[in-house]
């Protein structure tokens, strides 16, 4: 039975820019172990919420904790602590343009300021080696790699610290099928041997079916469902019939049993 330990408890988020209100009292609590995919239209506010989650954006009303702290109240010397358990995969990719994959992936272990060179060095070797990332890359500028190896070095930098808890933006976007189901089967191996917890936005629906245990959909301001895909499917909301109405939807939903599917 998975572990019921809440890592992460959203509690009646609202949030607006200006008179643009993006959510109105947004509901989730992720548990040890699992991984939770965000969906949501462009500009339902699934960035947002997870910037919110990493106490990055500050809610206009409702609270976000992670571990148990309060990540826009808690203590800083506490919320420095938390922030080492984590790792993040932006939207943007991120990476530094002016660093090698080396220096990115050294990046938050050099900020400890505690490990001697030594073991950075063969703590970096050992991430990139774990996304796939061969020794001689490391010496290479961002701009020299390719879009799936940049998601990897990505994450080869988010999984520095040894987190336990991932967040992945868009993990997928701008990737070829081929690359894409690539990086998420890697995502699958790094979160069984690694035991870590997932958060991910997506506009995926094959990486969500792949990956997600539950799936959370953001819209009209709300989280309208959240649940296991077949949950999920069956809810009577017009974005989700949208959503899995599609060709791309039928395909995602090849491995949910034909009787949980949307005619
Ligand atoms: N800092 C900001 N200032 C003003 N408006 C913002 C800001 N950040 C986000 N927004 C607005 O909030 C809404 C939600 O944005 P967000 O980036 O969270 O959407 P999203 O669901 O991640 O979209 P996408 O799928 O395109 O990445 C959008 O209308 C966006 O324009
Ligand atoms: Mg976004």
């Amino acid at each position: 039975m998975r572990d019921r330990t809440a890592v992460i408890e959203v509690r009646n988020l609202h949030t607006r820019f200006g008179r643009a209100v993006v959510h109105a009292g947004v509901n989730l609590v992720v548990y040890r172990d699992e991984v939770v995919s965000i969906v949501g239209g462009s500009g339902s506010g699934k960035t947002t919420l997870m910037r919110q989650m990493l106490g990055l954006d500050r809610p206009a009303r409702g609270s976000v904790t992670v571990f148990g702290c309060d990540v826009h109240r808690g203590d800083p010397r506490e919320l420095a602590r938390l922030r080492t358990r984590w790792g993040v995969v932006f939207q943007e990719g991120a990476l530094f343009s002016a660093l090698s994959v080396f220096d990115n992936v050294a990046l938050p272990l050099r900020e400890l300021r505690i490990l001697p060179k030594d073991l950075v060095r063969d703590i970096v070797m050992l991430k990139l080696e774990m996304v796939g990332i061969e020794a001689r890359h490391a010496s290479k500028l961002p701009a020299e790699l390719s879009g799936g190896m940049s998601k990897r070095v990505g994450l080869a930098r988010a999984l520095a610290l040894d987190p336990e808890l991932l967040f992945l933006d868009e993990p997928t976007a701008g990737l070829d099928p081929a690359r894409s189901e690539n990086f998420v089967s890697l995502v699958g191996t790094l979160r069984q041997e690694l035991a870590l917890t997932v958060v991910m936005v997506t506009h995926d629906l094959d990486t969500v079916a792949a990956l997600s245990d539950r799936v959370a959909v953001l819209a009209d301001h709300h989280l309208v469902a959240i649940g296991t895909l077949p949950e999920v499917i069956r809810a009577d909301h017009p974005f989700i019939e949208s959503l899995f109405r599609g060709e791309r939807g039928r395909r995602a939903l090849g491995a949910v049993p034909p009787e949980l599917q949307v005619s």
